[in-house]
């Protein structure tokens, strides 16, 4: 299960040891945690129904609910959950579904917007859960602020959290060329990364995991940076 600790830090630690934790972390975390914290209400009114409008985002979100009840009734990880609005999706179509986030501002909206849920603040790069416990995670737009060296530790994180057999759902700004891993860009909010379709899915391979589908979705006609979205369905082998 889930470890109890609502923060990386644990509740009994003292406020200068957990200040001490904060500082020792990587700057990016740092400096993706400050940027959120500062956008937090615009953030979760701007995107208010940015999933609900699109019908190929909900499409996979569907099929990954229906394939984690399939598999059986293990909790869900909304990983980098912002405002909550994917864990409350999810929990509407019948998953044991919490989100982590870096961002205790995002979390705030989170609890308001969703009060019987259950999220809790951690980084993708060191989740406070067991090994094997999860039937699913999704990653939707939280990964692209990773510097795309770390990906293959946060990946590992994934496999390492997933029951076997469990699947993995991740969703970011995507470029068909597989001529590097990632190009940074002026995210409104803070450094992100467009990153290289064919090299995420090698890596994923490389985690362990396998693929079930992708969706490569193009950019809307009134896109203001012309960017595919990828939405990437992959598996945890049932044997692993
Ligand atoms: C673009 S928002 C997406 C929010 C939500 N997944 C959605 O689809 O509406 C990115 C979120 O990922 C979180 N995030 C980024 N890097 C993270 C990390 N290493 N660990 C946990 N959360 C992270 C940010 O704090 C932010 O809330």
């Amino acid at each position: 299960m889930c470890g109890p600790a609502r923060d990386p830090a644990g509740p009994h630690m003292s406020d200068s040891a957990r200040r001490v934790l904060i500082m020792s972390e990587p700057a990016f975390l740092t400096t993706t945690r400050s940027a959120y914290d500062s956008v937090a209400e615009e953030y979760a009114e701007t995107f208010r129904s940015t999933m609900q409008d699109n019908p190929l985002d909900r499409a996979m979100l569907d099929a990954f609910a229906d394939l984690v009840k399939e598999a059986g009734s293990q909790p869900v990880l909304d990983a980098g959950c912002g405002p909550g609005r994917v864990t409350g999706y999810l929990h509407d179509r019948g998953l044991d579904a919490f989100g982590v986030d870096l961002s205790s501002e995002m979390l705030a909206v989170a609890r308001r917007e969703r009060p019987s849920l259950r999220f809790e603040q951690g980084s993708l790069t060191a989740l406070e859960v067991e090994d094997g416990t999860l039937g699913g995670l999704v990653s939707r737009c939280s990964i692209i602020h990773t510097p795309p060296e770390k990906l293959p530790d946060v990946f590992a994180e994934f496999h390492r959290v997933l029951a076997p057999g469990g699947h993995l759902m991740l969703m970011f700004f995507a470029s068909t060329d597989a001529s590097q891993l990632a190009w940074p860009f002026d995210h409104k909010v803070t450094l992100a990364y467009r990153l290289s379709i064919d090299r995420v899915a090698a890596l994923l391979t490389d985690a362990g995991f396998t693929e079930t589908a992708r969706l490569i979705e193009q950019p809307p006609e009134d896109s203001e940076r012309g960017f595919e979205f990828a939405h990437f369905l992959v598996r945890r082998p049932p044997e692993s």
